[in-house]
């Protein structure tokens, strides 16, 4: 089968891939996301459920995605037109990959916002504003970022102008360094965290509230958080996988790198977890504190360790390059078909781009202070933003990847993209593709429905 090239570039090697996309996949989802909606879920059953859409509905799915990224060696947009064309079907399966463009959007627009946040707490641990400090404190110290729109705004027009400086340099060169060096020292220094919280009292409160298994606990409300949660922390169903496979090696294989990636993510939120539940019951906080709770236990933590003031700080600084390389994959798929599109260069591309999410981001920021009275759906702008995209777009996009793939695709192209050696690997690939993701998503989405209407 023919290879075709892709204008954008190509990763040097199947390890590159690897980097890249699990500098995609780790990113503000494991670090701050995860313990916060675990934590506002109950924790056991919750995470039980997530790990388990994470093997039975993620893996496949991003093998999915990087199976049409390589084929189409394109934007998702233009990859899904290509492959479809190729099967012999409609062009319009390009739509999969607009809306996938447009959840992009609208994730950057509140996730550099928290990644503001993040770079505000940079700032103020070099600092040593969190010296001995206690939760209530600490508490405090995050309320009053929040209500401060100017520092808000700055730090996220500080972390727009970091994304899209590297986005016009192309994905290939300053990105596939930064990781390298980036994913071992998160990995580290999560570990030390790790080292503290056990050491804190509360290690196995904090790990039993995490892996308790109580599934009365579980609404479908909660089902439908872990599944897109899923989608998120694996950068699925919106196409940033399926950009960074359009870059990958042909001679890789897909399985294998799929689930090296889940995996490394899987391992970092859950090490997340159990960094920040121990501190949170040894200093009597909430559990379901919402989005600010690694924003209040960390300081704490840090502020009582040995060395915590630079050990705080380097830590901020790698969750905020973790965010950092997850928000470029944001935008990669647009960025790339607008290239492709209108064969401008990369850098007015971003400049557009960027001005657009810029202006999002406002909106989006103005939710904790003077756009705090706007309600969509009885939700503030910011968590609307959060909901729909994570537990709307992503598990729809997720879906009809799965159907193309699954059903769409001649088994023919998908056989040889997998490079299919035992037959069980593409049985168990197939049936997950095909059957278990499909239903799951859409069990899902019923479900809700009814509870919410009933
Ligand atoms: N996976 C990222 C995280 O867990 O922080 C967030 C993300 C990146 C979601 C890219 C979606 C995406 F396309
Ligand atoms: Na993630």
């Amino acid at each position: 089968m023919k290879d075709r090239q892709n204008i954008h570039g190509s990763w040097a090697s199947r390890w590159v891939f690897i980097m890249a996309a699990t500098g995609s996949a780790v990113g503000l989802g494991n670090i701050w996301k995860f313990p916060y909606i675990a934590g506002q879920n109950g924790g056991g059953a919750f995470v039980l459920v997530y790990l388990l859409f994470i093997l039975a509905v993620g893996v496949p799915i991003m093998m999915a995605e990087v199976l049409v990224g390589r084929r189409g060696r394109q934007s998702p947009i233009n990859s899904m037109r290509e492959v479809a064309l190729e099967a012999g079907h409609s062009p319009n399966w390009s739509m999969v990959g607009w809306v996938g463009a447009l959840a992009g959007f609208l994730i950057f627009s509140f996730y550099s916002v928290v990644a503001g946040w993040v770079l505000a707490y940079v700032a103020a641990m070099g600092n040593g504003e969190f010296l001995d400090i206690g939760s209530e404190q600490a508490g405090k110290a995050f309320s009053h970022l929040l209500a401060d729109p100017q520092a808000l705004l700055i730090w996220h027009s500080v972390f727009v102008v970091l994304v899209m400086v590297v986005l016009m340099g192309g994905v290939n060169k300053g990105l596939e360094r930064a990781t390298k060096i980036m994913m071992p020292a998160l990995f580290v220094l999560l570990l030390l965290l790790l080292g503290y919280s056990m050491t804190s009292g509360s290690f196995g409160e904090g790990v039993e509230f995490l892996f308790h298994f109580d599934p009365s606990e579980l609404s479908w409300d909660a089902v439908l958080v872990a599944l897109g949660h899923s989608f998120f922390t694996l950068s699925l169903g919106m196409g940033s996988i399926m950009a960074y496979g359009s870059y990958m090696p042909k001679s890789a294989s897909i399985g294998g790198t799929v689930l090296t990636i889940a995996a490394l993510d899987t391992i970092v939120a859950l090490v997340a977890g159990m960094a920040i539940f121990p501190i949170v019951f040894a200093n009597s906080l909430d559990p379901g504190a919402g989005p600010g709770l690694m924003f209040i236990t960390l300081p704490v933590a840090f502020g009582h360790m040995p060395g915590g003031q630079i050990f705080g700080f380097l830590f901020f600084v790698l969750v905020a390059l973790a965010a950092w390389t997850s928000a470029i994959s944001l935008m990669e798929p647009g960025v790339a078909w607008m290239v492709e599109k209108f064969g401008l260069k990369r850098g007015p591309v971003c400049i557009i781009l960027g001005l657009l999410v810029w202006l999002l981001g406002i909106a989006a920021l103005s939710s904790f202070n003077f756009g705090s009275d706007i309600a969509l759906f009885g939700m503030n702008i910011f968590d609307f933003l959060d909901f729909v995209t994570a537990n709307i777009f992503l598990p729809l996009g997720g879906l009809f990847v799965a159907v193309f793939t699954g059903w769409i695709l001649h088994q023919r192209i998908t056989r040889d993209e997998l490079a299919v050696v035992t037959p069980a690997y593409y049985l168990a690939w197939s049936v997950t593709i095909r059957y278990i993701a499909p239903i799951a998503v859409t069990a899902i989405f019923i479900f809700n429905l009814i509870e919410k209407l009933g």
